[in-house]
C-alpha cells in the first residue's frame, strides 16, 4: 500500500452502509489516520491495497493477536469500496492474499448478518469455527477458519 490509497481507506469505511455490514462503527478523519498509523508501524501485519481497474478498490490486512487466550492466532480483515461491490473483487483479493501469507490456520471474525462477506469467506475456503457469539452490542459474531 501506498500513503495515498489511505484517503480511499477513509472514505470506504466512512461509508454508513459499509459500515451497518461489517458492525464495525466508522471512524473520523483523525482516528482513522493514527489507527492506520499504528498498524503500519508494526512489522508483523500485513496490509495490501486492492487494486481494481487501476483504480483502489480497497484493502486487505492481517495481523497477529497479540495476548489473551488467542494469543499468536493470525487474523485477517478486508474492506472494499461500494462502487466495486458485485464483480468479484473481494474473493479474487482474499485468494490472491492467501496465496502471499505462509500462515495457517488463518482466522476471520464476521458478522453473521453480513452474507456477502460470509459468502466471500466460503468462496475462499474457509470454514466456521464452534458457534456464532453475540456481543454486548448485540451483533452475532462468527469465527471462520482457513486450515
Ligand atoms: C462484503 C464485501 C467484502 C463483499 O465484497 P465484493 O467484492 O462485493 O464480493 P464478491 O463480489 O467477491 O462476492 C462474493 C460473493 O458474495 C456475494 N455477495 C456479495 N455481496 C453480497 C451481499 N450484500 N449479500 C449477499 N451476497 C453478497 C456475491 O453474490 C458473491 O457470491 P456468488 O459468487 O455466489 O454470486 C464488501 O461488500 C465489503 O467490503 N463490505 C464492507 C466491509 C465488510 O463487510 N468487510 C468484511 C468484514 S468481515
Amino acid at each position: 500500500m501506498r500513503d495515498d490509497d489511505l484517503e480511499a481507506f477513509l472514505a470506504h469505511q466512512q461509508d454508513p452502509e459499509a459500515a451497518r455490514m461489517a458492525a464495525m462503527p466508522s471512524r473520523d478523519r483523525d482516528a482513522f489516520l493514527a489507527h492506520w498509523a499504528r498498524i503500519r508501524a508494526d512489522p508483523s501485519n500485513i496490509l495490501r491495497t486492492v487494486v481494481a481497474d487501476g483504480a483502489v478498490a480497497g484493502n486487505v490486512v492481517s495481523w497477529k493477536v497479540v495476548s489473551g487466550e488467542q494469543e499468536g492466532r493470525r487474523l485477517v480483515g478486508y474492506w472494499i469500496g461500494r462502487e466495486h461491490w458485485g464483480r468479484g473483487v473481494a474473493t479474487a483479493a482474499l485468494g490472491r492474499f492467501l496465496d502471499l501469507l505462509p500462515d495457517r490456520p488463518v482466522h476471520v471474525y464476521v458478522a453473521v448478518a453480513n452474507a456477502g462477506s460470509v459468502r466471500v469467506l466460503r468462496k475462499c475456503g474457509f470454514h466456521p469455527l464452534g458457534l456464532p457469539v453475540t456481543g454486548a452490542d448485540g451483533i452475532e459474531e462468527a469465527l471462520y477458519v482457513l486450515d
